[in-house]
């Protein structure tokens, strides 16, 4: 049967400037991945970068993480969707009234892009979190700022794989999970901590799958891409 949601792989494009990310790019198929523009190419490149993997017929997720007052993520949540990306996120910790304001923005958006919030960023430790005033345990406050988020109408949240059970678990089926740290049976697991594999994070309730250096920096992506494709099916 056609998986509904296919392709759930998205290849995270974290590279300086443009022309390496184009290379890369020009050996995936859109058939097989989305792909993901952060923070550090989108400063270098811009939004040029973005039409043009549009362009390729690529979906794309604009990981900027928007967090500011909630007029301004308004705006940014709308140009974000004139680009034509399928995916842009914010951070659930700028509030419900901003998680709204970016909600409604994209209301009178032509084929709006979907919108998922990060709860809680996952290289920040409980000792972390306490220095900046969160007290609750991570496991709580995640599953707070995901009903936050949820109940302000957004699509989903970005979450560890490990975590995707539990908010499955509590928020059901609907929401779209979308989980970094994944690394393939054998791979190198670089600087991740922790890791799953392709196969147990969809188990465990992922919707899509976060994928850059076992991808870009494999000496065949496009053969990589297939087998990890193919892991799901297993
Ligand atoms: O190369 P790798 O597969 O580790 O890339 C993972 C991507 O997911 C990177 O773009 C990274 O910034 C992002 N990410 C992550 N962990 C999070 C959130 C985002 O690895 N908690």
């Amino acid at each position: 049967m056609q998986d509904p949601i296919s392709p759930r792989i998205i290849v995270a494009l974290d590279y300086a400037e443009a022309q390496p990310a184009l290379e890369l790019v020009a050996r995936l198929d859109p058939g097989l991945c989305r792909l993901k523009v952060g923070k550090e190419l989108f400063t270098a490149a811009g939004p040029d970068l973005v039409r043009r993997l549009v362009d390729r017929g690529f979906d794309v997720f604009l990981d900027l993480k928007f967090h500011d007052i909630p007029h301004t993520v308004q705006k940014a949540v709308v140009a974000a969707a004139s680009l034509g990306v399928w995916m842009v996120n914010v951070h659930a910790l700028g509030g419900s009234e901003m998680l709204r304001a970016a909600r409604e923005a994209l209301e009178s958006v032509d084929r709006p892009p979907k919108l998922i919030a990060v709860s809680l960023l996952t290289s920040m430790s409980q000792h972390d979190l306490e220095e900046i005033g969160i007290e609750k345990p991570v496991q709580q406050e995640v599953l707070d700022l995901t009903r936050l988020a949820l109940d302000a109408g957004l699509d989903g949240m970005v979450c560890s794989a490990r975590e995707a059970e539990l908010l499955r678990r509590e928020f059901g089926e609907t929401p779209l999970l979308v989980t970094p740290g994944i690394r393939p049976q054998g791979s190198d697991r670089d600087d991740q901590q922790r890791i799953m594999t392709p196969a147990a994070a969809l188990q465990a309730g992922s919707s899509y799958l976060v994928i850059g250096r076992p991808i870009t920096r494999s000496e065949d992506p496009l053969a990589s891409l297939r087998d990890i494709e193919q892991s799901l099916h297993g």
